[in-house]
């Protein structure tokens, strides 16, 4: 599309749905927040379609509208949520378990969550080694299963009137699995689904359903989900737009907020070792070697594509990267995160980094969901499908085309988000050149 020319998007009119597969730590805290937030109870930090502005034309003009009033995201008294879990538990008795917000204020929600019920899930233990109960669906095969899947999204739908629907997986981490056979085209998946072959995943099941429906998701978790060719071929068929994978929040936040600095600056890093103990259920899940596999295999990948080794083999060509999970449930929802940097300087010497943060999770994620679930609503009724790498801000590994190496540093992906939205509008992109000013 040329520059200055709109594109045209649908308005966000009526209300948005957003089906979360998994309704745990993550999940109810993002639901109880945007009650929380549209009873005037708390604000949205952390959420940049809430509280981000973007700069338009030149800095000397200061024009800096608020993203949500510069393209047309739904209002957030326009969501209505829904979703699956494997535990029977309502929104409200998930979000007291996940003991993430206080008593007090989820006190204040009781009514509205209380009224989310988690319908039955599509799981299947051998998935995910560390979770056991029973608010499971059986079927005769897994394209059953994806039906039933199919039948609980249109009923969502039609009771709670939806004009349209996004799905974000806020489900447990599943183990890891490469790519196989089924996953290679469409056709060889839903033949797959026919046959309930043992390769395809429960999350995949969703996955096939929501995009069969024209419906977006994103996957918060680790796991191979959409990322396996017959997605992408689903996806395009459908039109519809998809996205990286792996909520990016504390520690790995913290590394590509550091990493492109020490880069800007040319020091060098002979290692960086990592380290987290975290007592929610979530850590209990990648207490399992194979479910943290997926983890570990999303959080390493980062560094090697900010540092270029191959292109600086002198400062990043030797490095050591390690990481770390420890189930260690004094802790809760309250991460602690170590990361110990070997760095080195002017003319080879020495020096180190510490950092230590004592974050929430879930506080982390949960603007994350609000804003993914917003910009994927967006792509869709501005007619964006496949691959958007714009919503690389919010991945341990955003999707990226063949042949192109993923995005991580934050500052790129912050520009890159900004300059899709004023292109969106056909407003001129801020390159920061910046020669305007002078004569
Ligand atoms: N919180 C963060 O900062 C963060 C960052 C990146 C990724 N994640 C990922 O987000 C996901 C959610 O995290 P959380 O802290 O809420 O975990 P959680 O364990 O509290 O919640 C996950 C929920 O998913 C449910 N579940 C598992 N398999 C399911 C299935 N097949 N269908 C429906 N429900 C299913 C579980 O019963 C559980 O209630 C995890 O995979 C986690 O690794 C979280």
């Amino acid at each position: 599309m040329p520059l200055g020319s709109n594109v045209d998007i649908a308005p966000a009119t009526g209300k948005l749905g957003i089906l979360l597969p998994g309704m745990g730590a993550v999940g109810t805290t993002f639901i109880a927040g945007v009650l929380a937030i549209r009873k005037g109870l708390a604000a949205p930090i952390g959420s940049l379609t809430q509280m981000g502005a973007i700069r338009i034309g030149p800095r000397s003009v200061g024009t800096n509208p608020a993203i949500r009033d510069y393209v047309p995201l739904a209002d957030l008294g326009d969501l209505v949520f829904g979703g699956w879990d494997v535990f029977p538990d309502d929104a409200y008795v998930a979000a007291s378990r996940a003991g993430v917000l206080d008593g007090h204020l989820l006190e204040q929600l009781g009514e509205e969550l209380r009224a989310i019920q988690p319908m039955p899930a599509v799981f299947e233990q051998s998935w995910v080694k560390n979770l056991h109960s029973d608010n499971v669906k059986t079927g005769s095969s897994k394209m059953d299963l994806a039906d039933q899947l199919t039948g609980d999204i249109h009923r969502f739908s039609e009771e709670n009137g939806c004009d349209r629907l996004v799905a974000i997986w806020c489900g447990s981490t599943e183990i890891y699995r490469e790519a196989t056979a089924v996953h290679q085209s469409l056709d060889a998946f839903e033949q797959g689904l026919r046959d309930s072959s043992p390769d395809i995943a429960p999350s995949q099941i969703y996955a096939y359903a929501f995009l069969k429906q024209g419906i977006p998701m994103a996957n918060g978790a680790p796991n191979l989900s959409l990322d396996i060719p017959c997605m992408l071929e689903l996806a395009r068929q459908q039109s519809v737009p998809v996205t990286g994978k792996d909520f990016k929040t504390g520690q790995t936040l913290m590394k590509t907020i550091l990493a492109p600095g020490f880069k800007a600056r040319m020091l060098g890093v002979e290692g960086w070792y990592s380290t987290n103990i975290l007592g929610n259920r979530d850590g209990e899940i990648l207490d399992d070697p194979e479910s943290f596999k997926s983890k570990e295999m999303s959080k390493l990948g980062v560094l090697d594509t900010i540092f270029q080794p191959e292109v600086y083999p002198d400062l990043y060509g030797d490095m050591t990267h390690v990481v770390r999970i420890n189930y260690y449930p004094p802790r809760g929802d309250n991460k602690e995160g170590w990361d110990n940097i070997d760095i080195f300087g002017w003319l080879g010497y020495k020096m180190q980094i510490k950092i230590d943060f004592l974050c929430r999770d879930s506080i982390l994620a949960a603007p994350l969901v609000l804003d993914l679930a917003l910009f994927l609503d967006l792509a869709q009724r501005a007619g964006l499908s496949g691959i958007q790498e714009w919503l690389s801000f919010y991945w341990k590994s955003p999707a990226h085309p063949d042949g192109v190496y993923p995005e991580h540093d934050l500052f790129i992906q912050l520009m890159k988000l900004k300059n899709t939205l004023r292109h969106l509008k056909g407003d001129e992109l801020i390159t920061h050149l910046g020669d305007e000013y002078y004569d």
